[in-house]
């Protein structure tokens, strides 16, 4: 029988690039208009299908992620939590979640990428029936050297992937989630430390693009794809997330209505969290079950 992909949250770092806001809380907590961030990547990973989850974070960060998230049980998921002691680089989360991931095939997501968009769970279930190559998602952006960037030839086919170029050949960013088959943890164990000390993802996905076995998949522009690692773009999400939610009367990154639609949990899994909820999240979750 196909083993169930894993899914990997790395919610860890230390957050310099929006202190203060980070010095006493993990990025990953802030809140994006009504919800905490992590709830954005985490419904990503519900939306593939996905139910075995590890958190990885700091060791001062982890508690906190635990008391929020618990065992995942009320949304019918089995979560791990896992340290990384030190940001020793996006790929590390492999090695560190080896025992997690056994031979299994993995999902990674970066905890401060949210993603919004017709057919996504269409688009994560495709990726996720490819168990022999890696997909990665591209998304065309106006500050290029902020991500990992594609190279692409004259045909438009990809031929390099180049972490933070000063001069960009090209405006489509390697986003934040990466799907990859069960050889990841030995290709991880291959790397070499780049030159500022971290186990590269860029350097992963180039391994698997010179064996031609990343397939990489174009969000297009009627899709929503942020990084939320600024100060502007922190406040762009939380805007653009009320401006959806208000609009329509929907809750985008409801683990519930998610779970609930999954059908990993029944209406009275969803009233007993709807119970303990006063906010408006919480009346949301009582109107979709009623
Ligand atoms: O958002 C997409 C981009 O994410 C990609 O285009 C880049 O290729 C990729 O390198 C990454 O770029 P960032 O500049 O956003 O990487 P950063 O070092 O900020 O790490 C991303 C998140 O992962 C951040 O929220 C902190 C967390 N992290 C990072 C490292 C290096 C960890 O938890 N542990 C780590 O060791």
């Amino acid at each position: 029988m196909e083993k169930n992909r894993k899914g990997i949250i790395l919610a860890g770092g230390i957050g310099s690039r929006l202190h203060p806001l980070t010095q006493v809380i993990s990025k990953q907590l802030l809140p994006v208009f009504d919800k905490p961030m992590i709830y954005y990547p985490l419904s990503t990973l519900m939306l593939a299908g996905i139910k075995q989850i590890a958190i990885v974070s700091t060791p001062q960060d982890l508690p906190k992620f635990k008391k929020l998230l618990r065992t995942g049980k009320q949304w019918g998921l089995k979560l791990s939590y896992i340290e990384q002691k030190k940001p020793n680089g996006i790929a590390e989360a492999f090695i560190l979640a080896k025992n997690f991931i056994k031979d299994s095939p993995s999902c990674l997501i970066l905890g401060d990428n949210i993603y919004h968009g017709n057919n996504l769970s269409n688009i994560l279930k495709e990726a996720d029936e490819d168990r022999e190559n890696s997909t990665v998602f591209t998304y065309q952006v106006k500050d290029p050297e902020r991500f990992g960037v594609l190279n692409l030839d004259k045909k438009g086919n990809p031929v390099k992937i180049v972490e933070k170029p000063k001069s960009p050949k090209s405006n489509l960013a390697i986003t934040g989630l990466y799907f990859f088959p069960k050889d990841v943890v030995f290709r991880t164990k291959n790397l070499k430390p780049s030159k500022r000390g971290e186990l590269e993802i860029t350097d992963l996905n180039q391994s698997y693009l010179t064996d031609k076995k990343l397939r990489v998949k174009a969000l297009n522009r009627g899709f929503t794809w942020m990084d939320t690692g600024t100060f502007d773009s922190l406040l762009e999400a939380s805007n653009f997330i009320s401006l959806v939610q208000n609009r329509q009367n929907t809750i985008v990154a409801c683990p519930e209505e998610i779970a609930y639609g999954n059908k990993w949990i029944n209406k009275s899994d969803v009233k007993r969290v709807a119970k303990l909820m006063q906010s408006a999240y919480g009346q949301y979750l009582k109107n979709f079950i009623r």
